[in-house]
């Protein structure tokens, strides 16, 4: 690719980056990331990539979630097990109602770094380095813990692969074996409203399960099969780059961090190193649109990561906001297509509609959320286009971040389990309750 190398983008517009006091160390982790082992295959990203293709044309449906942010302290069992269990239920809901296979792309194994909105906080006079994530430095407000560390690096890592390990290894032990969804099932799911519907989908897919094994004579391998795919945001461009590699017998570069990375909103200006590191990796990536950004620089921007119009490549997710999205989609969706180039649409709809509680926590409403979401539908109904994912923040646990849901958590309740360190999550309940809530939508609309 002409001028494109993996450190091209240190030419162009870099922002969101930590500043750290010791360049030398930087560079000296980011070779000893470079001669580690890939956290994954070639195979499997061109294997997403043929699906997210699929996706794109209206014959899978993408699931795609998990934290805000991971932290370091969270890889632990509990943790990452809750958090596959409420994907894989919330894809059976989906598989169910849809139709359709659903792809389950989680943002985890390496979501650890963070945009943010300023370089410093301020604090009673005090000004430090804003967060910006475990694999730059930690949430404590004190100068020491808000120093970027370029160990981090390797930290977040070795956390990646611990998670990818044990990832890998319940699933081929067969716990995401659709013969038996019984050991998805969370301690505090029998209290939970919507637990007897999930229920019935759950014997409902066995028994269509065993009748299909009856017919056939033997077991269903490709249905029952699970797999997952890992997400994050490619935000460190020093951590991205170090883990983007050749392989034998393929051309070009791979980002071998994960399978999908994709681009946050605050990088994805015209002119940004981000967009400049990504448009020479293989992988298929994400990118996130809305909130004004103009259409042309949208368009302009398939044309830069998918000149040759491959299908797969590139997921674009429009995260408008509940109260905007009907306004600002359909002239994006117009703008696309006349690119000509195929494009995975996905929605966001957690990134639009992040409001303040009147005592300054950040909160979303899980009503703005849906409603976001079954705009969508109707908007890419309506335009010709098709909605082939979505896009949660969410955690398989009991936390109080989202307001509403069938439970009503209201603001007083948020206190209770207020666990994120950045942005609010679906809980539990409620990403369930979505699941089934956006199956249904989805069903009539597709
Ligand atoms: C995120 O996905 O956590 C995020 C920061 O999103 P966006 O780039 O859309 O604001
Ligand atoms: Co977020």
């Amino acid at each position: 690719m002409d001028d494109w190398s993996p450190e091209s983008w240190k030419g162009a517009d870099v922002r969101q980056q930590p500043t750290y006091g010791d360049p030398a160390a930087v560079e000296s982790v980011a070779a000893r990331l470079g001669a580690l082992p890939p956290l994954v295959t070639s195979w499997e990203v061109e294997t997403l990539k043929g699906q997210l293709a699929s996706a794109a044309r209206g014959e899978r449906f993408v699931l795609q979630g998990g934290d805000c942010a991971e932290s370091f302290a969270e890889c632990t069992s509990d943790s990452i097990t809750a958090k596959l269990k409420i994907l894989l239920q919330m894809s059976l809901v989906l598989t169910h109602s849809l139709k359709k296979r659903v792809i389950r792309v989680g943002r985890f194994a390496g979501q650890y770094a963070k945009p943010r909105s300023s370089d410093t906080e301020t604090r009673n006079g005090e000004s430090l380095p804003s967060y910006r994530g475990d694999l730059v430095n930690s949430l404590e407000f004190t100068a020491e813990a808000r120093e970027p560390d370029p160990i981090n690096l390797l930290r977040g890592y070795q956390r990646s692969a611990l998670t990818l390990n044990f990832i890998r290894g319940l699933i081929d032990g067969g716990f995401a074996d659709l013969h038996h969804p019984e050991y998805w099932n969370l301690d505090f799911v029998d209290h939970s409203q919507n637990a007897a519907e999930y229920q019935r989908r759950v014997e409902s897919i066995a028994d269509s399960l065993r009748f299909m094994e009856t017919l056939a004579g033997v077991e269903v391998g490709q249905i029952d099969r699970v797999d997952f795919y890992t997400s994050h945001e490619a935000l460190h461009l020093v951590y991205e780059q170090a883990q983007t590699r050749t392989v034998p017998r393929r051309v070009g570069w791979y980002n071998l961090a994960t399978h999908l990375p994709w681009i946050g909103l605050r990088t994805a200006f015209p002119g940004s190193a981000h967009i400049e590191y990504a448009r020479g990796i293989r992988n298929p990536l994400g990118v996130k649109v809305g909130a004004g950004m103009k259409p042309a620089d949208i368009a302009h921007l398939v044309d830069v990561l998918n000149p040759d119009g491959e299908e797969g490549r590139l997921a674009l997710i429009h995260r408008c906001g509940a109260e905007k999205v009907a306004e600002e989609l359909p002239p994006i969706l117009r703008a696309v297509c006349a690119t000509g180039k195929p494009v995975l649409w996905i929605c966001d709809p957690m990134h639009g509609n992040t409001k303040s509680t009147g005592e300054g926590m950040k909160t979303r409403a899980f009503s703005a959320i849906l409603s976001e979401l079954e705009q969508a539908f109707d908007i890419h109904a309506a335009n010709g286009t098709i909605l082939g994912g979505v896009h949660f923040e969410l955690t398989g646990e009991d936390v109080t971040e989202c307001v509403g849901g069938a439970r009503g958590l209201d603001e007083r309740g948020l206190r209770r389990a207020y666990r994120s360190q950045v942005d609010p999550r679906l809980n539990y309940e409620q990403a369930l309750e979505m699941a089934l809530l956006v199956g249904r939508k989805g069903a009539v609309t597709s």
